[in-house]
């Protein structure tokens, strides 16, 4: 089986900088102080695993914290999680993705402008959970067509986006957003990754047989690579986590293999699954 790798494959920039940041804290704390992270620092297991070993420890609510060290993660938090933290004393290490952070304040700035704030994005991901937070928590979250109708008497709009949404989505809904509003701001912010990422994807399921996307199952911007290989390869797109997750008897027929992975891949896991493919 000959096995191509989709370029951009793997850690982001925001995701690699959350890590290194991470690392450095790791080091710089005596060996005995834990670190927490305020809710696990990126949505891949074996990569959380093997941190909480290291001593970062995940908590779900910043109340469960009285003093230490907390990272706040590259899908960032709403202002009001800064707030609480600095009132405790906590050492705030804040590994927020610029990108988020740039979305986060055009919320803020809009927000205090008088504008309403459209996100585009699905409500329950933290990214969007924090960016909502810059504004009070008054956007409308924007998922499908249908959650439109939520836009009702409101005369200055300003649309961001969630950075791992796909281009198309963001075009549809923001042309249907257009439509019903006098007065629109928008701002694509999907992030340049994400796009690099999806469109090496596309091009690669449109030259191979099957395509294996790598990622966490609950991770957002995988869950989107699954997407776009799946409306090319509807039969043979397979979402896997691990090498033990590599659906072997399944992947016999193929003779030419696609491989992609989500922002919070690390390397060793693509290397491990690049090469058991081979094997076949
Ligand atoms: Fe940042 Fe883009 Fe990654 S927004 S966290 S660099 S996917």
């Amino acid at each position: 089986m000959k096995v191509i790798l989709a370029d951009y494959s793997g850690f982001c920039f925001g995701v690699e900088k959350a890590i290194t940041t991470t690392f450095e804290e790791l080091n710089k704390e005596s060996k005995n102080d834990i670190i927490y992270s305020l809710g696990p620092l990126i949505h891949n297991d074996q990569v959380v695993e093997d941190l909480e070993k290291k001593g970062v420890k995940v908590i779900e609510d910043i109340e469960m914290l009285e003093e230490g060290s907390v990272i706040i993660r590259s899908h960032g938090v709403p202002q009001n999680t800064f707030n609480t933290a600095k009132e405790k004393g906590l050492n705030i290490i804040n590994a927020t993705c610029p990108f988020v952070k740039r979305i986060q304040n055009i919320a803020k700035t809009h927000h205090e402008e008088g504008y309403t704030i459209a996100i585009i994005g699905n409500p329950k991901h933290p990214e969007v959970i924090g960016i909502n937070g810059w504004c009070d928590n008054k956007a409308i979250i924007v998922e499908e067509e249908k959650d439109i109708e939520k836009l009702q008497n409101i005369d200055r709009l300003c649309i961001v986006v969630q950075t791992t949404m796909s281009v198309e989505q963001y075009e549809e809904i923001s042309k249907k957003l257009e439509e019903q509003v006098k007065e629109v701001v928008k701002y694509n912010t999907i992030c340049l990754a994400t796009k690099e990422r999806q469109a090496a994807a596309e091009n690669l399921a449109k030259e191979v047989e099957a395509m294996i996307v790598i990622g966490g199952y609950h991770s957002s911007n995988t869950q989107k690579l699954v997407d776009i290989c799946k409306k090319i390869r509807p039969y043979s797109t397979f979402h896997i986590e691990t090498a033990e997750d590599l659906p072997m008897d399944l992947l016999q027929k193929y003779q030419l293999v696609g491989v992609t992975a989500g922002a919070s891949t690390p390397k060793w896991i693509i290397k491990e699954i690049i090469n058991k493919l081979s094997n076949i």
